[in-house]
């Protein structure tokens, strides 16, 4: 089977301004050799997708969506933004279920996996998140909310990606640790196995929470972890293209 492509994800959540947009032709100036062998994705929020697909025009660089609604067609539904609609102003992926989204916004499994077909449907390719809280680690219940989580909330289609991120990782500096973040994407793919059985071997399953240019490279030798999806980190070059040359597939 072919090597699963590493995807290096930068969501820049509810940061920046259409001026923050200059930093993506300063990430793809420090990657642009080096990335061949890797998918370069920037999240920004939704007003700006636009004009940063227009900015990443001439790059390598992709350009995604946060979120999207679950309704595959238009509809009278106000304040929402279609898969449909961020396809056309220029997104290629799209993050679903994202913890805080989940939190805040009470989303739960089977929301996000209407908002994963949606997106599947448009063309897009969803980034479904998972992951456990402080509580249920310490309750030594990582393995059923994340297999839960992954049954309910992900679409029996291998051009999903899933990033695995701990709640209590995300915003802060404390990381699982290798061999933890290991075991957790090793059931993941179990848990995809149930759906798609030889094909949950190409989906590409990303690690997040506190990862910076620090600890980049040792999150990436993590046995099955393809790639990062990365909040505070991605908002400013420097960082985030220090984290994209330390991965392992990145010429040097
Ligand atoms: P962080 O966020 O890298 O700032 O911890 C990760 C995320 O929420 O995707």
């Amino acid at each position: 089977m072919a090597a699963r492509r590493p995807l290096i994800a930068g969501n820049w959540k509810m940061f920046g301004r259409r001026a923050s947009l200059g930093e993506l032709s300063q990430l793809w100036a420090a990657v642009a050799d080096a990335a061949a062998g890797i998918d370069v994705l920037i999240c920004p929020p939704a007003p700006y997708i636009q004009n940063a697909a227009w900015a990443a025009r001439e790059t390598g660089l992709l350009i995604g969506a946060q979120d999207c609604s679950p309704a595959a067609d238009d509809a009278a539904r106000t304040g929402e933004v279609s898969a449909a609609m961020l396809k056309d102003a220029g997104a290629r992926y799209v993050i679903v279920g994202h913890s805080e989204r989940r939190a805040l916004h009470g989303e739960g499994n089977a929301l996000v996996r209407q908002k994963a077909d949606a997106a599947l449907a448009a063309g897009l390719t969803p980034i479904i998140c998972v992951g456990e809280t402080q509580a249920e680690r310490a309750a030594g219940r990582v393995a059923e909310i994340v297999g839960v989580q992954v049954r309910e909330s992900a679409p029996a289609d291998p051009r999903i990606v899933i990033a695995y991120e701990p709640v209590w990782a995300i915003g802060g500096t404390a990381t699982p640790t290798i061999p933890e973040i290991a075991e957790v994407h090793a059931l993941i793919r179990e848990n995809l196995r149930a759906s798609l059985s030889g094909e949950a071997n190409g989906v590409r399953i990303l690690y997040g929470g506190s990862v910076g240019p620090k600890n980049a490279a040792e999150v990436f030798s993590a046995e099955g972890v393809d790639g990062a999806l990365v909040g505070r980190a991605s908002l400013k070059a420097a960082d985030f293209s220090a984290i994209i040359l330390g991965h392992p597939a990145a010429r040097t």
